[in-house]
């Protein structure tokens, strides 16, 4: 996979979660040159299938397949293979398979030109408050880090976590990538979400990658929309390396 087409980080992923697949080519087409990453998650993929990440592909996206595989370790092992195949630069497992089914997909991956795509461990959805997670006592913050340490041990490239975990997770295992959903300009609803930040605090908080969807695809212009939170990342990320705002470029 050419992972040489993966752009710096901070950025921003738009998540594509729309129930039909020319819309969400439709809007991909509109984002161009605004977000260099896309989102395919379970509803578009169930509906559209693998050609629609070869057409993302085709428009220069790079894909991020979010179809967050937990199963034993010989079918994930396999899905990743598929995944890569479909043209998924970047995809998701739970850290809740635990460390076989996580070794296994990094030793699928790896038998793959280029490495295969980047493997990211979902730790806690941000959808869940404490209490939320069946069986879990924890506070999610503390488990998204034993989770976090267990990806990092067993050789993933990143994790999914909110914003607020990212600081722990980064001084815990300062080699893994964190990104984050979740993410809500000022102001804006959080729908089902928790655990959330504004683009400004996840950059601040450290995050790698930010993922926003209805904030972009329900907003009444979502390339504008996209524009101003990708805006709003990179005067965040010049912020965080000490340059003054007088000195941010507008575009
Ligand atoms: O619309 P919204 O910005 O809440 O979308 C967030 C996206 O990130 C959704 O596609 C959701 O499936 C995904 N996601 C998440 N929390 C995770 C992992 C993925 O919200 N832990």
């Amino acid at each position: 996979m050419p992972l040489t087409r993966i752009p710096p980080r901070p950025d921003l992923v738009v998540a594509l979660d729309l129930p039909d697949k020319d819309r969400a080519l439709s809007l991909a087409r509109r984002l161009r040159g605004v977000a260099p990453w896309c989102k395919v998650g379970m509803e578009l993929f169930t509906l559209a299938g693998p050609a629609l990440l070869e057409s993302l592909r085709g428009l220069g996206f790079n894909v991020f397949l979010d179809l967050k595989f937990y199963d034993i370790p010989h079918t994930v092992a396999q899905a990743v293979k598929a995944a890569a195949a479909g043209g998924a630069d970047l995809l998701t497992l739970h850290c809740q398979g635990g460390e076989r089914m996580c070794r296994a997909a990094r030793e699928a991956a790896a038998g793959l030109p280029g490495g295969g795509p980047l493997l990211f461990g979902v730790t806690v959805l941000t959808s869940f408050a404490q209490g939320e997670m069946p069986g879990i006592v924890a506070a999610p913050q503390d488990f998204a880090l034993s989770l976090a340490r267990g990806a990092a041990a067993w050789g993933l490239d990143g994790v999914v976590c909110s914003g607020h975990e990212v600081p722990e997770i980064k001084k815990a295992c300062p080699g893994l990538r964190c990104l984050c959903p979740g993410i809500r300009p000022e102001g804006a609803a959080a729908d089902d979400q928790r655990r959330v930040m504004t683009p400004a605090m996840a950059v601040a908080a450290g995050a790698d990658y930010l993922v926003a969807g209805r904030p972009i695809i329900a907003a009444p212009d979502p390339a504008e929309a996209a524009r101003a939170m990708a805006a709003a990342i990179r005067h965040a990320a010049l912020r965080a390396q000490g340059v003054p705002p007088a000195a941010h470029s507008p575009a």
